[in-house]
């Protein structure tokens, strides 16, 4: 039997399962493994940030899993995971959009990340990219087009801190270090989508280690416009990705069974 620490998991507990969905967030975790078509959900474990519950599409078995925020965390998540045998990975998110034209409560579905962060880096260098895996990606995309959930498929910002990373001035300082001040802009005109906190390290681990993931992220915060997040449309937005994610797993589990 093989256990892991953080996760606070065996690899009979989780009864063959080769998929996993990640919110950042534990308290999102039951939620999602609740969500249809996943069904016959049970709780497995909780330690710190990282909460595991167990359900099934059919006879697949589908963890759900929080990674906390951030890359360090999900390093461990997706580490640990992949110790007890999974090896499809889909991060279900919420994030700041920073296009004019995405509106809250649209869907990101990520191709590739760029790595503002640092965890991704030992697992392999800066030059090696963060991409998505295409199968996801299109299972993603289809999922959308499915449900009629406004979507936007491309590169995502991955930063470590949700603050001075994403060029946030309301702030206990006010203050955003030089390298970082007018990095929104930046990236808006080199047509990067939008902020979240851990897709490039998820891409990363999972393309160094032979594994498979992708990213769906429910648009929470308009950074065109605000910095704040949406707080009474939250709840659609996490909604909306969770739909989208569930909906791919289900399509990628039928095209598994057809291979
Ligand atoms: N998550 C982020 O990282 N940034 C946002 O603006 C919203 C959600």
């Amino acid at each position: 039997m093989k256990s892991v620490y953080h996760l606070h998991l065996t690899d009979d507990q989780i009864e063959g399962a080769k998929i996993a969905l990640l919110p950042g967030d534990p308290a999102r975790v039951e939620k999602i493994a609740k969500t249809a078509p996943l069904e016959r959900a049970r709780f497995l474990a909780s330690k710190r940030e990282f909460t595991t519950w167990l359900s099934y599409i059919g006879q697949t078995p589908v963890l759900t899993t929080s990674t906390g925020i951030g890359g360090p965390s999900t390093a461990i998540a997706v580490e640990e995971l992949a110790q007890l045998g999974v090896r499809l990975f889909i991060r279900v998110g919420t994030t700041g959009a920073i296009q004019p034209s995405i509106n809250i409560g649209d869907v990101v579905i990520t191709t590739g990340a760029v790595r503002l962060e640092g965890a991704s880096t030992h697992y392999a260098p800066l030059e090696y990219p963060a991409v998505a895996d295409y199968e996801i990606v299109r299972a993603l995309l289809r999922a959308a087009q499915m449900l009629g959930i406004p979507h936007h498929v491309g590169i995502t910002c991955s930063s470590d801190t949700f603050y001075p990373g994403q060029e946030r001035y309301d702030t206990f300082s006010g203050h955003v270090p030089r390298h970082l001040r007018g990095s929104l802009e930046e990236w808006r005109r080199l047509n990067v989508l939008n902020y979240e906190m851990e897709a490039a390290t998820l891409f990363v681990i999972c393309s160094a280690l032979g594994l498979r993931a992708g990213c769906v992220a429910g648009v929470a915060a308009q950074r065109t416009r605000s910095e704040s997040v949406a707080l009474d449309q939250l709840q659609m937005s996490e909604e909306n990705a969770i739909r989208v994610a569930t909906k791919a797993v289900e399509m990628l589990v039928a095209l598994a069974a057809e291979k």
